[in-house]
C-alpha cells in the first residue's frame, strides 16, 4: 500500500464538528438527492429507502432527498412525502436503521410551487408567487413536460403553505429525524418568491427584497417550532442559473447577501450553500463564491457543488466551510467516508438510474475492497 496517502488526522474533513444542536463525527455530509424510488400511490418510502440510507450511515450527516410537505407541493413523480401517517411510519424505519448504524439524518422539506404541472395536482393549476410561467421542465408520467402559467397564491394559500411546512417538520420529528433542512435551491417555491422576475406581488410577500424573503423566514420560524432548538438547516443556491428567470446578477446577489445576514437572527443550525457550478467536471470549485457567505453568516456553513476529497479538505482547512456535502459521489460510493479516510479511488455513478429505476443503480453500488487497497 502506498505510504503517501493522507492519514485521517491530516484530513480536516474527518474531524468532528457541531452544526447547531447536531454533533457530527466527521464533516463529510451526504447532500440531498432525489432518486424517485417511491413508486407507489401513497408516495411512501420502501425497504429500498431503508437500505439506501442505511448503506450511507457513516456520513457525518445525511440530508434526505427533497420530501413533499403536502400534496400541493408535488412536482416530480415517485418522490416520497412526509405528510401522511403511512409516510411517517415508513420514514421511522429509515431513521431507526440509520441510528442503529451510528448515523445522523435530517429530512429535507420541499415544495416546487409554480414549477409543478396540472398532471401532478389532479388537473389543478400550480400556484406560485405570481401568475408568471417559470419556464422550467417538470417530470410527469408523460416524461419531461413544460411548466404552465400558474395562478398567484392568495394570502390564504401562503398561510396554508407555512402551516404545511410546520406540520411536515412535526412529522419529521415524530419519524425520528435529527432535524430538518429547508429546500431553498433551484427554481422551486422559495427561490421563486425571492426572485423579482417571478415575484411581482404588491402585498407583504413581494415588492422589495425584504418582503420577497418573508415567506422563507416565516417557514424557518414555523419548522423550528416543533424542534425547540437549532435543528433547522437552510439550503440556498444564490448562483442558480436556468432559462431567463434565474440568472444571478449584482442585484440578486445583493438580495442574497441581505438574506444570509438576516438568517443570523433566526434559529438556523447551519447554512447549506450550493456554490457556483464548475465549468467542467473535475475543475476546482470557486472558493471565493462560498467565502462571500462565510463572511455574512455567523453559524456553521456546509459547502457543496463539485467537491472531491482534496478540494473538500482544502475548503475546510481554509476556514471557508465547516463541512462539505457530496451528492454524486455518495450515489456511487456508499462508503465515501471510508474511501476518503483510506485514500481510495472513487467509483462513478450511472446517470441513467439517477432519477428512475428500482434497486439497480440505487442500492447495488459496491463497497471498496478493504484488503487490497484497490477501488472495489
Ligand atoms: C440525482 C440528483 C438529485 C438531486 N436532488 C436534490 C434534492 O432533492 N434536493 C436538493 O437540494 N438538491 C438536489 N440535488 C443537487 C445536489 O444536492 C448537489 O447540489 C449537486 O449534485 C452538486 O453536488 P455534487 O457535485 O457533490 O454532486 C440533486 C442532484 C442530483 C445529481
Amino acid at each position: 500500500m502506498s505510504t503517501t496517502r493522507p492519514t485521517t488526522l491530516a484530513q480536516p474533513l474527518l474531524r468532528p464538528v457541531g452544526l447547531g444542536d447536531l454533533e457530527l463525527p466527521n464533516r463529510v455530509v451526504m447532500a440531498p438527492t432525489t432518486r424517485a424510488r417511491a413508486a407507489n400511490d401513497g408516495l411512501v418510502p420502501t425497504d429500498l429507502h431503508v437500505a439506501y440510507y442505511g448503506q450511507r450511515a457513516s456520513a457525518g450527516l445525511i440530508v434526505t432527498e427533497g420530501t413533499w410537505v403536502s400534496e400541493r407541493a408535488i412536482g416530480f413523480i415517485n418522490v416520497p412525502g412526509v405528510y401522511s401517517e403511512q409516510q411517517v411510519a415508513a420514514w421511522r424505519r429509515v431513521t431507526d436503521v440509520v441510528h442503529a448504524l451510528g448515523g445522523r439524518i435530517v429530512q429535507q422539506l420541499w415544495h416546487v410551487g409554480a414549477a409543478s404541472h396540472p398532471d401532478h395536482l389532479g388537473g389543478e393549476l400550480p400556484a406560485g408567487p405570481s401568475a408568471v410561467n417559470p419556464h422550467e421542465m417538470t417530470f410527469t408520467r408523460r416524461g419531461f413536460t413544460a411548466t404552465v402559467t400558474p395562478r398567484e397564491m392568495t394570502a390564504e394559500d401562503i398561510a396554508a403553505t407555512v402551516a404545511d411546512y410546520r406540520a411536515a417538520a412535526r412529522n419529521a420529528r415524530e419519524a425520528g429525524f435529527d432535524g430538518v433542512e429547508i429546500h431553498g435551491i433551484g427554481p422551486y417555491l422559495i427561490p421563486q418568491f425571492l426572485n423579482p422576475r417571478l415575484n411581482h406581488r404588491t402585498d407583504a410577500y413581494g415588492g422589495d427584497a425584504a418582503r420577497r424573503r418573508r415567506l422563507l423566514l416565516e417557514i424557518v420560524g414555523a419548522v423550528a417550532e416543533p424542534w425547540g432548538g437549532r435543528c433547522v438547516g437552510v439550503r440556498l443556491s444564490p448562483y442558480w442559473t436556468s432559462g431567463d428567470r434565474f440568472a444571478p446578477d449584482e442585484r440578486t446577489l445583493a438580495d442574497y447577501d441581505e438574506l444570509v445576514s438576516e438568517l443570523n437572527h433566526h434559529p438556523v443550525a447551519y447554512l447549506h450553500l450550493r456554490g457556483r457550478d464548475v465549468a467542467a467536471p473535475g475543475d476546482r470549485p470557486d472558493f471565493d463564491a462560498i467565502a462571500r457567505y462565510r463572511r455574512l453568516f455567523d453559524g456553521p456553513l456546509i459547502a457543496n457543488n463539485g467537491f472531491d476529497r482534496e478540494t473538500g479538505n482544502a475548503v475546510v482547512e481554509a476556514g471557508i466551510a465547516d463541512a462539505v456535502s457530496y451528492a454524486t459521489h455518495f450515489i456511487a460510493n456508499p462508503d465515501l467516508v471510508a474511501r476518503f479516510a483510506m485514500g481510495r479511488e472513487l467509483a462513478c455513478g450511472d446517470q441513467a438510474t439517477y432519477y428512475a429505476g428500482e434497486a439497480e443503480g440505487y442500492v447495488d453500488y459496491p463497497l471498496c475492497g478493504w484488503a487490497d487497497g484497490r477501488a472495489g
